[in-house]
């Protein structure tokens, strides 16, 4: 597959998207929007593949949608098209893939670019990360996920601000208030996203998948159905062959061989 607006590679085991349209601050236009889905199918169907990355550029993962593809749709083209989440602009890909994504953020992270890191499973940020909903400022709301995502990430009070204000936070309030998993040195940021990813990539694939399921189900659920649906996923991961070979590993003090099953 040959892509126009990111960079894509298999590094070892870890599915590897660069956002790449630095001219426009990786500004999410439909095309590369797209890009990331097909990217993003692509690396889930490759068994090959563990785990993957989404990042941009030191100045910038993605300042938002673009605007200039934006500013003359209509309410009539937007709803028909259900945009953003129409299959073909690639948000479902990024919101149901089981292999998890990691945003490894430098830079600016505004808008549709923060809901990006936001649909990914945790978010490495270096410490020139800038987060922001800043589409009040130009007569819109977030659309992507921004209003619901951040609220869920750091609380009502900084995502109320963010979202009727467009104030940026910088990697460090990022992680006090709890939108970003860690912050490295910008120097830093990409190869530890790889070592991350590629951690995961090498445990067992199934378990991950459940392991990143039981999670998600914490936003989406009571806490009693959330504690029986994790009860069910950990007894279920008993009747996998990792789950013997990680125990006895354990147990003989050696490496496990995950096999996937
Ligand atoms: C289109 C964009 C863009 C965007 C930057 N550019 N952001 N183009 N859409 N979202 C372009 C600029 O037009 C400019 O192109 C070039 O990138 C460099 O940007 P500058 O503004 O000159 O850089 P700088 O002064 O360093 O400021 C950086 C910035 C600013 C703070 C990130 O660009 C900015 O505020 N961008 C818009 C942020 C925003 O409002 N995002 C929300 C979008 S709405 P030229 O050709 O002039 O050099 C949204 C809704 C999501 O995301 C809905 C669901 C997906």
């Amino acid at each position: 597959m040959s892509y126009q607006n990111i960079l894509v590679e298999a590094r070892g085991a870890v599915g590897w998207i660069q956002l790449n349209r630095p001219q426009a601050m990786n500004a999410l236009s439909m095309a590369l929007i797209t890009e990331v889905g097909q990217a993003i199918e692509a690396f889930q169907t490759d068994d090959e593949i563990g785990a993957m990355v989404i990042t941009g550029n030191e100045k910038a993962f993605a300042a938002g949608a673009d605007i200039k593809d934006m500013e003359d749709q209509s309410f009539i083209d937007l709803f028909l098209s259900d945009f953003p989440y129409n299959r073909r602009d690639g948000w479902d890909s990024l919101n149901t893939a089981r292999k998890p994504i990691i945003a490894a953020v430098s830079g600016f992270a505004l808008g549709g670019g923060c809901e990006m890191a936001m649909a990914c499973d945790f978010i490495l940020a270096s410490d020139t990360a800038k987060f922001g909903q800043p589409e009040i400022n130009i007569g819109t709301i977030p659309g992507a996920g921004g209003t619901q995502r951040l609220t869920r990430a750091v609380g009502k009070a900084k995502a109320m601000e963010m979202c009727l204000t467009g104030r940026m936070m910088d990697a460090e309030e990022a992680e006090r208030a709890g939108l970003v998993s860690r912050i490295l040195p910008v120097s830093e940021l990409e190869a530890e996203a790889l070592k991350v990813a590629g951690k995961i990539a090498r445990l067992s694939r199934p378990v991950v998948y459940m392991a990143k399921e039981a999670v998600n189900v914490a936003f989406e659920s009571t806490l009693q159905e959330g504690l029986r649906f994790e009860r069910r996923a950990f007894a279920s991961t008993f009747a996998t062959e990792d789950q013997k070979e990680g125990m006895s590993a354990f147990v003989e003090k050696r490496k496990p061989e995950f096999k996937n099953r």
